[in-house]
């Protein structure tokens, strides 16, 4: 187990971080994460599969364990299962989603390619191994689920993927195998808890910035924008991708991006006030650094049980930060 605690040497700060199981924890309520974490902070995993599946039935459906267990399942399964020699996935489920998405925000990449990613929203990781394998420095994978960092520190430090894959209700099958080696190239990627709408890092300091699928999940989108603007170093690159799947239990409505008010002159189209929020776009708040340079539409699916699957068409937007004056 790694672990340690982060001092602030400013004498008017001295705020402690942990970090646990290798994964430091910098978020500015700190007390409160904590506590409204507790079990994937404490969670064991010396159990076998068999205690497992025991204690999930006595937990049962809608529990704080079935509820991780049910995410686990649901983006392990997208993020590795196509790494797995023993996964059947037959169409419609198809593993490894993320990773072509990935793929073709990178191909489409202009501008520097050198110098320190950042992967937001990272979830268990795979796109972050797959960065580590494209860029020679660091790559950091930042989200602010505990459990799913845990997921991706522990490939990154075994080799090895282990997560459930639900089968149907509360029933899972254990799955475990390794990371292939043309993945293993870890030596410059580290996974932390950070808040995407507030990071904890220098601006200008990473020279591309991924955000895949995090843009309706966060309390303030505009905020993550702007926190994924400030970060970027001049001319360098952001890939955004979003299906504007919102969600008033992720985002308060009053901060969606479109969704909703299609009375307004955007007749609340999520595209047109993402457009509008780049640089040149009429919107009152928008931000001149980042640089609209593509779209594309691409299929993003994510497998919730043997026998159910959600499609989505992904919007990802290429922007690129101005050079600064
Ligand atoms: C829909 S998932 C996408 C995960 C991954 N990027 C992918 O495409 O498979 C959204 C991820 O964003 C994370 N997330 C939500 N709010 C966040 C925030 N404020 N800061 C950092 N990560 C956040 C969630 O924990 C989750 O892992």
């Amino acid at each position: 187990m790694t672990e340690g605690i982060l001092l602030c040497s400013h004498p008017q700060c001295l705020s402690e971080f942990p970090i646990i199981d290798g994964i430091p924890i910098i978020v500015s309520d700190l007390r409160n994460y904590i506590s409204q974490n507790i079990l994937p902070l404490l969670e064991r995993h010396d159990l076998t599969a068999t205690m497992e599946s025991l204690l999930g039935d006595c937990f049962g459906p809608g529990s704080a364990f079935d509820s991780q267990r049910q995410h686990l399942s649901t983006y392990a399964f997208d993020h590795y299962a196509d790494l797995d020699p023993e996964e059947t996935a037959t169409p419609p489920s198809i593993p490894g989603s993320v990773a072509r998405l990935l793929k073709q925000g990178l191909q489409s990449l202009t501008g520097k390619k050198s110098g320190p990613v950042i992967d937001i929203g990272c979830a268990v990781g795979r796109s972050s191994f797959e960065l580590a394998q494209e860029f020679d420095d660091l790559v950091l994978g930042v989200d602010i689920n505990f459990s799913m960092l845990k997921v991706a520190a522990s490939i990154m430090e075994t080799g090895q993927i282990t997560y459930p894959k639900r089968r149907v209700g509360i029933t899972y099958d254990r799955r475990e195998f390794s990371l292939p080696a043309d993945k293993k190239r870890t030596d410059k990627l580290d996974f932390w808890v950070c808040d995407a709408t507030a990071l904890p890092l220098a601006s200008e300091s990473f020279s591309l910035a991924v955000s895949l699928n995090l843009l309706d999940c966060v309390t303030s989108p505009y905020d993550h924008l702007k926190e994924l603007a400030r970060v970027l170093s001049s001319k360098s690159c952001g890939i955004i991708a979003t299906p504007y799947d919102w969600s008033a239990n992720a985002t308060p409505v009053g901060s969606w991006l479109g969704g909703h008010s299609q009375r307004s002159p955007y007749q609340g189209a999520s595209e047109a006030i993402l457009r509008s929020l780049l640089a040149g776009g009429d919107h009152p708040n928008a931000l001149a650094e980042l640089a609209l340079i593509s779209e594309q539409e691409i299929p993003w699916s994510l497998r919730l049980h043997d026998r159910s699957h959600m499609q989505y068409q992904v919007q990802m937007t290429m922007v690129q930060k101005y050079v600064s004056t």
